[in-house]
């Protein structure tokens, strides 16, 4: 495990879902957190659609790795166009045997769940076989995003509450979010907290909101002018 980055600290609640001691907050929704993914990050951006060619996304909290698993079982079931790059920064990586129970939950994506298993060894560059590379970039994102050398197709912002995590939500994260970009990609994320959206509409996104999974009304989705 790497040694720069302090562990995630988990609680696990009765159902089995994991809770971020550092944030007290959970990782996935209690609902169904793949059913979630699908909605706000994958429909979110348009996707798998707009697969083909060379796809990168980019993501705010790598987490259990949900949402990559997710993405990449999309990407194969559309019929495995082009290549996918996958990165994401994360402060807090978790430990191999924290993700692997939280995975656990979901049969749907266990084969993927086994390959990113089989290499987590916490930040770094994952490759998966010829088209499917992940990079998950440690440390905070307030200083990683800047230096980082990328520009991406698509985001998901998947901090934790922006109540909780008002640092990964700031204007000068979004406005960094804006500038590893590219003209026409996109953004989404499940909060519809108005300042977030202004952030991002500052960042030069055009926002829109959008119905939210379950229980959550509205959710945010947006286009790089
Ligand atoms: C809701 S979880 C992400 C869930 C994840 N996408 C998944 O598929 O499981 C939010 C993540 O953001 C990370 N995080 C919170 N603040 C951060 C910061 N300032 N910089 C980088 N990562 C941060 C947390 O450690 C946590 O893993």
């Amino acid at each position: 495990m790497t040694q720069d980055h302090p562990l995630a600290v988990l609680d696990w609640r009765d159902n089995g879902t994991p809770v971020s001691k550092q944030f007290e907050d959970p990782y996935f929704s209690l609902e169904d957190g793949l059913a979630e993914t699908r909605h706000v990050f994958l429909a979110g951006n348009d996707l798998p659609g707009r697969f083909g060619g060379f796809f990168h996304i980019g993501e705010l909290g790598f987490g259990t790795g949900l949402n990559f698993l997710a993405t990449w079982a999309a990407w194969v079931k559309d019929g495995s166009r082009g290549t996918l790059k996958f990165s994401s920064f994360e402060a807090y990586p978790m430990a191999l045997e924290d993700m692997e129970r939280a995975l656990g939950f979901f049969p749907a994506v266990a084969e993927y769940a086994e390959k990113l298993l089989a290499q987590w060894a916490g930040p770094g560059i994952m490759r998966f076989g010829e088209a499917v590379t992940l990079e998950v970039i440690g440390g905070d994102v307030r200083d990683t995003l800047g230096p980082w050398d990328g520009r991406v197709d698509a985001w998901y912002l998947d901090g934790f509450s922006p109540a909780k995590n008002p640092e990964m939500w700031g204007a000068d994260v979004m406005a960094k979010v804006g500038k590893h970009t590219f003209q026409q990609g996109t953004v989404a994320t499940y909060t519809a907290a108005g300042f977030v959206r202004r952030a991002l509409e500052d960042a030069g996104f055009d926002m829109a909101r959008a119905e939210g999974f379950g229980r959550k009304r509205h959710m945010s989705v947006g286009r790089m002018l």
